[in-house]
């Protein structure tokens, strides 16, 4: 078994995160998932992650009297465990800029948009709302700037005017789950560098996002 390790972050339901534990069981991820920390006490990924035997952690922003008091906890506690790679998995917090500096290279984000269209919030609306002909997802790492880092790979569908936000909801979350351990799995086997201009894939600068999957557009 490799001896990669992988800590997943989390804030609510962890479908992303068990498509992780399911692509280590068929071991395809090249890594292992030793941790699951939750800013959420009551998030359903922890009960995804006991399941699966794996140690999981909740680590409630609210018992922190700051943002940075928080993230530096968190920082910490995952220093302890030492990761080679950190997957944010619908972990719905700002991070600061310290964290992101400590792990930087080593952190990979999930965001349900073509980005660098719809960083933030309602991102299924918003695409909705601007009558766009293509939504999709996006997996990037992580940088000072929100939703901001290189974009390593997106998939993405087609919207049309039957398409509403929990349909395309369900749909992006289909395509996340298969590209997100992928993206992992390349990073973890050496093939996946973040460099200061951008991404390095293997050996070759990367100059525009991988469009993985079936692209459904
Ligand atoms: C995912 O769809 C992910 O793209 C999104 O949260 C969802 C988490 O679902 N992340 C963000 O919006 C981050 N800005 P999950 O808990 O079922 O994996």
């Amino acid at each position: 078994m490799s001896s990669k390790k992988v800590v997943i972050l989390i804030s609510g339901s962890g479908s992303n995160l068990q498509a992780f534990i399911d692509k280590q069981n068929r071991g395809e991820l090249g890594g292992q998932v030793t941790t699951v920390i939750s800013n959420k006490a009551d998030a359903y990924g922890l009960v995804r992650a006991q399941n699966a035997g794996i140690e999981a952690i909740a680590l409630e922003h609210t018992d922190f009297g700051s943002r940075e008091a928080f993230d530096l906890a968190l920082a910490e506690k995952i220093e302890t465990l030492n990761p080679d790679l950190i997957i944010l998995a619908g972990f719905m917090r700002i991070l600061t800029s310290q964290f992101v500096e400590r792990f930087k290279g080593k952190l990979l984000n999930i965001h349900p948009s073509l980005l660098p269209k719809y960083p933030g919030l309602h991102t299924h609306r918003r695409a909705l709302e601007n009558k766009d002909e293509f939504h999709g997802t996006s997996v990037h790492f992580v940088t000072e700037e929100l939703d901001g880092g290189p974009i390593i790979a997106q998939s993405r569908l087609s919207l049309n005017s039957a398409s509403n936000e929990q349909t395309v909801m369900q749909d992006v979350q289909r395509l996340e789950h298969q590209l997100y351990p992928e993206v992992a799995s390349w990073f973890l086997n050496g093939r996946l560098v973040m460099e200061k201009e951008g991404v390095n894939f293997d050996g070759q600068k990367l100059r525009s996002p991988i469009i993985y999957g079936e692209d459904q557009s």
